[in-house]
């Protein structure tokens, strides 16, 4: 693998790209790399002739009370871990290269973005299309591979490629799980073994709601309530929304009846934790 350090300006990156067979995958991530983002550069490997995976933990996707300094980083595991899945180029961009001092251009999706996470988190979703419209550019990617272990962010991302034609393909990839259900996430590493064990709350309780679904229940209303329930019986976690949603459009919905998306931002202890999971 070719690893491009830090503070390469982006005529180097350009360079680079440019001698990479085509197509060009791109995994665009924050680093502290699990199984998750590795799943996503081994099926680019499968379906590109060169892959590029990004590392920028995004300042503007947070808002300044959220833990960006405190966000896992360890550079050099994540350097062996990439070798190993068989990507081809590392870029590292830093925060004055991606923002530099004059910047003042957005990228803002205005409808997909304001329920679930963009209502509890507001302006996340706007750095989020920022820097992968930024990413798109500098990398010029054919496809781009994404998780749907962050459902809402990669509707979003598809909604920004139709309007702004961007020629890139969007791949999903399915949500990559421990062995006991907890999905996988760099934000796992903040929990306790108390906390842990309370975490499994979330995928057990879309389990419910899906064992409820595959018995029959329709009703929207009930299937929340399934979720809830489990949610707030473990005192270690606090609810913060869940969602049975058309899958398309996110709205929520009565009666599933249509492909549906159900989802729940949960904080355990301090660490906010999300899953969900398609219906249908
Ligand atoms: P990050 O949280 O590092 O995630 C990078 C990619 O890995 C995302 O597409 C995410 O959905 C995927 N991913 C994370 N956990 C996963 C899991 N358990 N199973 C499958 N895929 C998983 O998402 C971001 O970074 C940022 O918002 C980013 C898109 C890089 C923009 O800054």
């Amino acid at each position: 693998m070719n690893v491009l350090q830090k503070n390469i300006a982006l005529g180097e990156l350009r360079a680079a790209r440019s001698m990479l067979p085509e197509p060009v995958g791109l995994v665009p991530t924050m680093g502290f790399l699990h199984e998750g983002h590795l799943s996503l550069v081994k099926r680019a490997c499968e379906q590109s002739a060169s892959v590029v995976v990004s590392i920028f933990v995004n300042p503007t996707q947070f808002a300044p009370t959220d833990d960006l300094d405190a966000y896992p980083r360890d550079l050099e595991r994540d350097v062996t871990l990439l070798q190993e899945a068989g990507a081809n180029l590392l870029w590292l961009p830093t925060p004055d290269v991606m923002y530099p001092p004059d910047f003042q251009t957005w990228v803002d999706v205005e409808k997909i973005t304001q329920p679930l996470e963009g209502e509890k988190r507001p302006g996340h979703f706007r750095g989020v299309t920022t820097v992968v419209a930024k990413l798109f550019n500098a990398v010029q990617p054919q496809k781009a591979f994404f998780g749907q272990k962050d459902a809402q962010q990669v509707a979003v991302i598809r909604q920004m490629v139709r309007d702004l034609n961007m020629p890139v393909e969007i791949v999903t990839l399915p949500i990559i799980r421990e062995r006991d259900g907890l999905a996988m996430s760099s934000r796992n590493t903040y929990l306790n073994p108390e906390e842990r064990r309370a975490a499994l709350v979330l995928s057990k309780s879309l389990a419910a709601a899906e064992s409820a679904y595959e018995s029959g229940e329709r009703d929207a209303q009930i299937i929340r309530k399934i979720m809830e329930e489990i949610i707030n019986a473990e005192p270690l976690a606090r609810l913060e929304y869940v969602s049975c949603a058309n899958f398309e459009t996110l709205e929520e919905l009565e009666m599933l009846d249509k492909k549906a998306l159900l989802s729940m931002a949960v904080y355990i202890g301090k660490t906010r934790l999300i899953d969900n999971r398609v219906l249908g």
